[in-house]
């Protein structure tokens, strides 16, 4: 049997598979039907970014977890070069780890391109390697009250030029469209559903100036 462009071949001619993993208080079927879901979502958002799909973007996934979404953007953007950033200890997926990311990105193919490292968005200074593109999904809700920390933070890493691509499911959505409005002039909107809630994907850009 030939490995599909979703698998590879491993030794023995053993069928490799990708596995993303199942995300907390959900099955490993409805983590799967998210995923399907959400890559809808990033496909038509990628397709109405100003950026060709050639372009050579510098792309970090922040919370990046078993790299699902890494690997979509290395698809999607063929030229592109990753960064999946994730602190690989959190329990809102559940088994994931450095190795596995990594593992997932070779089999299907996309080792060259697609660099996990340990980072924490509420820690690191993400704004100085010059990403066009800042992508993340399902990750801020489940830092709590800690979350508007992070938006102020990934505010400032985000240049007039580069654009943050963030799905999650919005407990309350008012009061973080709120902050986020403070903190990006632009703010656009795509809903979607997953069996844990209002998922919805926003298109953030032009951070607004600040006082230091
Ligand atoms: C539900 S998983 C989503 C993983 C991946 N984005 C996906 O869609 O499959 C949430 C991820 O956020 C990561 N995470 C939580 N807090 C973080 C932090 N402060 N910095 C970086 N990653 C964090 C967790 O380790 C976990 O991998």
């Amino acid at each position: 049997m030939r490995a599909s462009p979703n698998t590879t071949e491993g030794l023995e001619g053993k069928i490799q598979r990708p596995d993303f993993g199942t995300y907390h208080h959900t099955t490993t079927r409805a983590s799967e039907e998210t995923r399907e879901m959400v890559k809808v979502l990033f496909r038509e958002t990628f397709d109405r970014l100003p950026f060709s799909q050639d372009d050579r973007l510098k792309i970090l996934d922040m919370g990046c977890g078993l790299g699902f979404l890494s690997c979509f953007c290395a698809e999607y953007y063929p030229s592109a070069m990753i960064t999946g950033i994730d602190t690989f200890g959190h329990a809102s997926l559940k088994g994931s780890s450095l190795a596995r990311a990594k593992d997932n990105a070779r089999i299907l193919g996309f080792s060259e391109r697609i660099r996990f490292e340990k980072g924490d968005i509420l820690r690191a200074d993400y704004g100085k390697a010059g990403f066009d593109l800042f992508v993340t999904s399902l990750v801020f809700h489940n830092l709590g009250k800690r979350r508007f920390d992070a938006y102020e933070r990934l505010a400032r890493w985000v240049t007039r030029k580069s654009y943050v691509v963030l799905g999650d499911v919005f407990f309350d959505y008012e009061r973080d469209i709120g902050r986020l409005k403070k903190l990006f002039e632009s703010l656009q909107e795509r809903p979607g559903l997953t069996s844990e809630g209002v998922y919805k994907v926003l298109v953030l850009s032009k951070p607004r100036e600040r006082p230091i």
